[in-house]
């Protein structure tokens, strides 16, 4: 953040803190904050790093314990900068957490999210430069980096941007950065390549801009050895954004709007390799490249999210809430879009492109983890009402399969956060063969909804939960719909169509009456939180239901879990199965039932205690279960919608009654923006 606003250091501290809590999801492991070490009238400027291993609350109570540290000392512009680690390079410790500093007079340093390719190169050469490395992480490098390019400037008065140019022209990578400097005090400057950064802007006065006009600059530098000298750029008022009369403005850098929404909800979002600074009250945005959209401009965007929706209300987890949620998200997903008088659908985001669409030669459905799950749950139904051939897609395996792509292929990209990193290298990967790229998110200015040819915006609202629930029943809910707008002109196909559209508005409904055997689940997980293994099974429609089931068990409970293909119990899976054992079956009335029920006679055979997720007219299945947990019936292809449900609250439960923290499993982050 940058204030050009009188504030204490208790305050900045605050905001810092608070906004790292909001991003805590994204990474846990360590934290840190550089702040000025003195107030404005000292002319030494210098910088005060605290670190922590840890969670954020480590780090904060760290902050007050410190006893040199004036909390009520006021500074009238401040830049501080904080972060939450999600380790990629070197373990999670206070001294390879963020901000990374240039040397031990912390005369630059630096936050980073991402991972710098080329860090070996560039730090074998900053070593034989004399640079000594205190930590193992990549984001070291750039701070010493900086500091060489500063020490080797040919001009006394280089702009603290015009270093940042020369230094993100040398990385290989994906980055979002923010720099501090003593050399710089009261200066932001930030920049990004392939992991997400916007700015937040707050005044109570009127603005001089409502778009940020970008300056282009060229400067080559080929090599860090090679260093030509830089154009210093003045920047005049037409070029910057603030407030009317340099009245006071306050500048937030984050890399996802939850950290700053309780500040402001008007925001920019940062181009690769845009590099943005602050200083006394103004904001810049210049480049070297031009860009890909080539849009001259930043506009200042208004966003809808408010901070109710990032707080846990009465819930114990974010992870708890986001389920019981489903009712309102699914309903919001469908909003404005499924008319089910006329039983028709719209998506604006892809009415543009229908015909395009129509016309492709096959669909491809590209997601990660949970997002792959919503592809898969759809591929029978997008198969059917499309009546082409769709091909569902782990994005990292499809780009190291080199798959092959046309130019009448349409590939939808799946993604909660929009950020993915394998998700957005598939879909650079596809662009660039020609491929129609459509973006299914549920993040506003996402790298992924912003690189799509078009798209659709879920609308679940803020997911914060590690553990993503409600994500996925809007994504589904979001490619059915898709799947009804292609087909609405099949005359063959309109009673399933109506059939569809009868289910999609009663899903909210039938949802609330599954999360009403939220006490029937929290008593099974009792009888099961102890078990090292738990395998969930069933096919057809219901095959991605255990997958994402046993993904969210994996993911909060570290009790393995499988999900298994019915049709593949003989060739392999049916040796786990024993009196031990626990299996859940998913068994609902569809096509596969028959072959459902073969499945359960195999595993009662070898004295198999199945637990039946079931519908509530199942009498059959009954015979065999050893307990049962009976859901509404809804319409074949929408099932998995309730049946992930009991699946979803089963891991929240058995994480609790194991003891672990639902919102923050180990070793995972929500938005993975790194390969
Ligand atoms: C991470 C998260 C998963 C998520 C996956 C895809 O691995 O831990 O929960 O499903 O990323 O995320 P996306 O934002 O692309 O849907």
């Amino acid at each position: 953040m940058n204030y050009r606003v009188p504030r204490t250091r208790k305050e900045i501290f605050e905001t810092l803190v608070k906004g790292l809590q909001r991003l805590e999801y994204r990474g846990y492991d360590s934290a840190g904050v550089a702040i000025d070490g003195n107030n404005n009238e000292d002319k030494e400027r210098h910088i005060r790093l605290v670190k922590k291993r840890g969670k954020v609350k480590a780090l904060d109570e760290e902050l007050y314990k410190q006893d040199s540290m004036d909390l009520e000392v006021e500074f009238e512009t401040h830049f501080g900068i904080a972060h939450t680690r999600w380790a990629t390079h070197g373990a999670p410790s206070a001294v390879n957490s963020h901000p990374q500093r240039s040397d031990r007079g912390n005369e630059f340093v630096v936050i980073h999210n991402g991972i710098i390719t080329n860090y070996k190169d560039l730090r074998k050469f900053l070593e034989s430069k004399g640079y000594e490395f205190e930590s193992e992480t990549d984001t070291e490098t750039i701070a010493k980096l900086i500091k060489y390019v500063f020490d080797n400037r040919e001009i006394e008065d280089i702009t603290f941007s015009t270093l940042v140019e020369r230094v993100i022209q040398q990385l290989e990578g994906a980055f979002a950065l923010v720099f501090k400097s003593i050399h710089y005090p009261g200066e932001a400057v930030a920049t990004r390549r392939g992991s997400p950064l916007l700015i937040g802007v707050r005044s109570e006065y009127k603005l001089s801009t409502e778009q940020v006009p970008v300056l282009y600059m060229t400067c080559n530098i080929e090599t860090v050895n090679n260093i030509r000298k830089p154009r210093v750029q003045r920047l005049d008022s037409s070029t910057c954004l603030q407030a009317v009369g340099n009245k006071a403005v306050e500048f937030f850098f984050a890399s996802d709007a939850s950290a700053i929404i309780e500040h402001t909800n008007r925001v920019i979002f940062l181009e690769d390799d845009d590099i943005a600074a602050a200083a006394g009250g103004k904001l810049s945005i210049h480049r070297v490249k031009r860009s890909a959209s080539d849009d001259p401009s930043r506009a200042i965007q208004t966003l809808q999210m408010e901070l109710q929706q990032i707080m846990k209300g009465n819930f114990s987890a974010f992870m708890q809430k986001e389920i019981f949620e489903q009712p309102e998200s699914v309903f919001n997903t469908m909003r404005g879009r499924v008319n089910f008088e006329t039983s028709t659908v719209l998506l604006g985001g892809l009415k543009a492109h229908l015909k395009e669409i129509r016309r492709c030669r096959r669909l491809i459905v590209i997601g990660c983890g949970t997002s792959y799950h919503a592809a898969v749950a759809t591929r029978q139904v997008l198969e059917e009402l499309t009546e082409l051939p769709v091909m569902v897609e782990l994005a990292s395996d499809f780009l190291d399969r080199n798959t092959p792509v046309f130019r009448d292929d349409v590939c939808f990209f799946i993604s909660q956060s929009g950020e993915t990193a394998d998700t957005l290298l598939a879909l650079r990967y596809c662009k660039d063969r020609g491929a129609l790229t459509v973006g299914v998110t549920n993040t506003v200015g996402s790298s992924i909804s912003r690189e799509t040819d078009c798209g659709v915006h879920i609308n679940a609202g803020p997911e914060v939960g590690v553990a993503s629930t409600k994500a996925y029943t809007s994504q589904f809910i979001s490619l059915v719909m898709f799947g009804l707008m292609m087909s609405e002109d099949r005359v063959s196909l309109q009673d399933r169509r109506r059939e569809i559209i009868r289910g999609l508005q009663s899903l909210p409904e039938l949802i609330k009456e599954v999360l009403s055997l939220d006490q029937k689940i929290h008593d099974l997980a009792l009888e099961l939180y102890t078990q090292r293994s738990l395998l969930v099974m069933g096919r057809g429609y219901n095959y991605a239901t255990c997958l994402e089931g046993a993904l969210k068990i994996k993911e909060i409970t570290y009790m393995h879990s499988e999900g298994i293909l019915a049709g593949e119990l003989k060739h392999g899976p049916l040796a786990l199965i024993d009196k031990q054992m626990p299996i859940i079956m998913v068994i609902m009335k569809d096509p596969c039932f028959a072959k459902c029920q073969n499945a359960l006679q195999q595993i009662t055979a070898r004295q198999g205690r199945p637990i039946i997720l079931c519908s509530k007219d199942d009498t059959e299945s009954s015979k065999f279960a050893y307990k049962m947990i009976e859901l509404p019936a809804t319409v074949d292809c929408l099932q998995g919608i309730l049946s992930v449900i009991p699946l979803q609250l089963l891991s929240f439960h058995l994480a609790v009654l194991r003891g672990y923290d639902v919102d923050f499993p180990r070793n995972l982050a929500k938005s993975v923006t790194v390969e």
